[in-house]
Order: C-alpha cells, then sequence, then structure tokens
C-alpha cells in the first residue's frame, strides 16, 4: 500500500486515482478547481465514463479514495505523486506546460520527504528534465526526490479496463529505486504479465507521440483508400479485413468514417510535429495525416450533398454528437466540425446524443438539441449518423422513414448494411461501400 497523490482530476487523474485506489493504495485527489472538488465530494462525476462513477463510491466507502483542495497537505502526506494535468495546445500546436509546470512548482515547496514524481500528462520531449530543474530549484527543504515519466495510453470509454488490462506499461527513469516503487504500484497488473519498458524520460515521453500519431496515421491511411474506393466500387470493408488479416498490419484501427478526434489524436499529432519542426525536422507524413482527417469531414459534407443539393435552408438531423460512444467528450469530434460546415451553409441542426447534448450546446449553441433520436429527426431532409453508439445501431427503420422529411442517410460511422438500407427504401450514403458501380 502506498500513499498516493494525484494532481488532476480530470479524465486521466480521476481513472487513475479511482484504479490504484481499488488495487488497495491510499489515493488523495487534488485540483485548483474547487468547483470540481466540490462536484466529486458530492458523490457526483465532472465527466462520463462507464464504471468510474461505481469505482469511486466503491472506494471512497472504504476510505481508499479522497478529494481535497488541500493539495499542499496532500503532496506532503504522499510518496509517490501522479501529475495528470491539463496540458492544452497553444495556437501553433506546442504543448501549453503551464499547469504541469504550477504542479511541480507545489511539489517543490511541499518536499517534505523523499518523493517520487510520476507525469502522465502528454508533454512534449524533455518536459521530464525540466521538472527535475524546477523542483530542484524551487523546492526549500532539498529532499530527495525522482521525476518518472508514466504515459497513459487509456481510451475513453474503456478507461478502467483499459487501465486494468494494460497492453505494456511504459516507465521512464534513470533511477532503480524509482523503478522499484513504481513497479510495485502496477504490481497487481504485473502478476498478469503486463509487460513492462523500463526506459529514459526521453524515450518514454517520445513513446506517446509516437503510439498516437502511428494510430492516427493508420486511420487517415484507411480513410484515403475508403475516398479511392468510393470512386472504384471496391468496398472499404472488405479491403480493410483482408489487410488486417496480415499479422504485420492488425485489424485494428482501420474503420472508415469521418476523421478522428477527442482530446488525444489531434492535440498529440500538432504537438509531434511541433516537436519535429523545433528540431529540423520536417514530419511529412504525420502532417499529411492531419491534412486527410482535416479534408474528410468536408468529405462526409460532400455526400451529404449529393443526397441534398442545396443545403440552404434545410434541416439536418445529426444523430452522435460526442467524439465517439460510451463518452460526453465532444473535444474536436467530427459532428462539431461537420455541424460548423452546415451551419455556414444555412442549415438547420436538429441532434441527439446520449450523453453529450449539454457538452454539444456549450460549444455551439446553434444546435437544436433533442432527448429523443425520433424527435431530431422529426421533418429532416436527411439525417447523419456521427457516433457508433450501441443505440444508433438498432434504429426502427420504417418509423425513422416515416418522420424524415426525406428518407436520405449519410451513415459517417459505416454501421448499417447499403443494401438492406436500399431495401428499406433509404437514400443511403456510407464511407467507402458504394452500392454497386463506382460513383
Ligand atoms: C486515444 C488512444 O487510443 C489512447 O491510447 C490515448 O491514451 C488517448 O487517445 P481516445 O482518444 O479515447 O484514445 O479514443 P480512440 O478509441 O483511440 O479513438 C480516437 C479517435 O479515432 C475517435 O474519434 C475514433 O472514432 C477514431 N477512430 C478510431 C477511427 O476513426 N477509426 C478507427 O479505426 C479507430
Amino acid at each position: 500500500m502506498k500513499n498516493i497523490c494525484i494532481m488532476g482530476t480530470g479524465y486521466v487523474g480521476l481513472v487513475t486515482g479511482a484504479c490504484l485506489a481499488d488495487l488497495g493504495n491510499r489515493v488523495r485527489c487534488v485540483d485548483i478547481d474547487a468547483e470540481k472538488i466540490k462536484i466529486l465530494n458530492d458523490g457526483k462525476l465532472p465527466i462520463y465514463e462507464p464504471g468510474l462513477q461505481e469505482l469511486i463510491t466503491n472506494n471512497v466507502s472504504r476510505e481508499r479514495l479522497s478529494f481535497s483542495e488541500d493539495i499542499s497537505g496532500s503532496i506532503r502526506k504522499s510518496e509517490v505523486i501522479f501529475i495528470s494535468v491539463g496540458t492544452p495546445s497553444d495556437g501553433d500546436g506546442k504543448v501549453n506546460l503551464l499547469y504541469v509546470e504550477g504542479a511541480a512548482e507545489m511539489i517543490a515547496q511541499n518536499l517534505n520527504d523523499f518523493k517520487v514524481i510520476v507525469n502522465k500528462s502528454t508533454v512534449s520531449v524533455g518536459t521530464g528534465k525540466r521538472l527535475m530543474e524546477i523542483i530542484e530549484k524551487k523546492s526549500p527543504s532539498k529532499a530527495e526526490f525522482e521525476v518518472v515519466s508514466n504515459p497513459e495510453f487509456l481510451r475513453e470509454g474503456s478507461a478502467i479496463n483499459d487501465f486494468m488490462h494494460p497492453d505494456r506499461i511504459v516507465i521512464g527513469t534513470n533511477s532503480e529505486r524509482a523503478y522499484g516503487i513504481i513497479t510495485e504500484i502496477y504490481g497487481p497488473l504485473y502478476l498478469i504479465e503486463t509487460p513492462f519498458i523500463k526506459t529514459s524520460i526521453e524515450t518514454a515521453e517520445l513513446i506517446k507521440y509516437a503510439s498516437n500519431a502511428f494510430l492516427s496515421v493508420k486511420i487517415s491511411f484507411i480513410n484515403e483508400i475508403a475516398n479511392i474506393c468510393d470512386k472504384t466500387g471496391a468496398d472499404v470493408h472488405v479491403v480493410a479485413r483482408a489487410m488486417g488479416l496480415d499479422g504485420r498490419i492488425s485489424p485494428k484501427f482501420l474503420h472508415a468514417g469521418p476523421g478522428f478526434g477527442g482530446s488525444c489524436f489531434p492535440k498529440d499529432i500538432l504537438g509531434l510535429v511541433q516537436l519535429a519542426k523545433e528540431r529540423g525536422i520536417s514530419p511529412v507524413l504525420v502532417e499529411a495525416a492531419i491534412k486527410v482527417n482535416n479534408a474528410q469531414r468536408k468529405v462526409m459534407v460532400e455526400k451529404l450533398k449529393k443526397l441534398v443539393p442545396n443545403l440552404g435552408g434545410k434541416t439536418i438531423a445529426i444523430l452522435g454528437l460526442a467524439f465517439k460512444p460510451n463518452t460526453d467528450d465532444v473535444r474536436e469530434s467530427p459532428a462539431l466540425d461537420i455541424i460548423k460546415i452546415l451551419l455556414e451553409e444555412g442549415c438547420t441542426v436538429n441532434a441527439y446524443d446520449p450523453v453529450a447534448l449539454d457538452n454539444a450546446k456549450k460549444a455551439i449553441p446553434e444546435i437544436n438539441c433533442y432527448d429523443n433520436m425520433m424527435d431530431a429527426c422529426e421533418g429532416a431532409d436527411s439525417v447523419m449518423i456521427m457516433t457508433e453508439w450501441n443505440e444508433l445501431r438498432q434504429i426502427d427503420l420504417i418509423m425513422l422513414k416515416e418522420k424524415l422529411g426525406a428518407p436520405n442517410m449519410v451513415d459517417c460511422k459505416n454501421i448499417y448494411d447499403p443494401v438492406k438500407m436500399k431495401e428499406e427504401g433509404f437514400n443511403y450514403l456510407s464511407v467507402g461501400r458504394p452500392l454497386l458501380e463506382a460513383d
């Protein structure tokens, strides 16, 4: 059992804190945002993540997990401190380290004993070293400490499972003592043979960027292939399946769609571009992935225009607003990018999402939000499916057709069968699956 302090109660901090408490540690989660701490102490969650509420309630009641505004006291009582504060992108894609450095300063002020400081926030290469310098310089006590880079690979919507069953745990440190403490914390996962990667801080920092950039490139690649399928009559599902059966390629992250979104990929890939450019390297491949991703939003609108040629004054129903299912996160969501284009074209946008309506409305107040998907579709000139929520996979198509003003559907997530949709009487377009011959 370790005394652990988690700085930052965002998505990564909360999941990490709850899971580490569940593994038997005493975890104190702190945040500079008093409102967030109040919400958590009232037994509520500032974010939506399946299973997290139960995990938190359970561990709070067992007194292994607590939330506090007392940052100094929580640091002083802890041997291990995880930094999981926000790292927003500056305009040019550079990672803003204001909060990470602020956390390091607070740790320095409260360094009453040996501590391991574990950075989980995604930061540019070299930040670990910078944190060491800050703490060394600003610590009045001069107590010993070690800095570790331990990037997270949690996917929103399945974060708890990802934490408990990781593909790998990357531990970047030059200190055997720190490595021993961190492997002890992750020990229960090690028992199920989780591979640890022990490496330098810089390598650990780059692993995170390289992994997310690779997956982003993979998605943009299959989207480019899907666009070629649309023009040639080939079917991207079959292409992706056949590619994925090649063990060197793997079938994962080969789903064509409106492009990637979320809090990580778009930001991290820009961060990597910036990092490379600062060192005189032109990251052509990664930049191309960004370009394809941005263009893919417009490809979806062009599909819609095939069904509804003059968008001005038309009503479009958007089903799914979150950047992916099982989250209320709309950051960099393809749905929101597409809604912005539709609004510019003069459309009225009606939208439904099981959990992300409030966040979407905050981001784009012009959206008409509906708690019921059929109400959102009432009289609409077309429906667009933007998130592959389970409940959107089994829509009552007869009712949908009755509700819509015209039986048009652009399925940006390829969750329906083109042949069946045609039989049901829909004008149906999806991504990289032209029905008969090339269009
Ligand atoms: C990602 C990484 O997977 C995770 O390891 C990292 O720590 C944080 O960023 P997340 O953003 O939660 O996780 O979602 P992910 O499931 O990776 O999907 C990201 C985006 O890619 C979503 O918009 C998703 O719809 C899109 N995507 C994913 C595709 O378009 N096609 C695919 O085949 C897979």
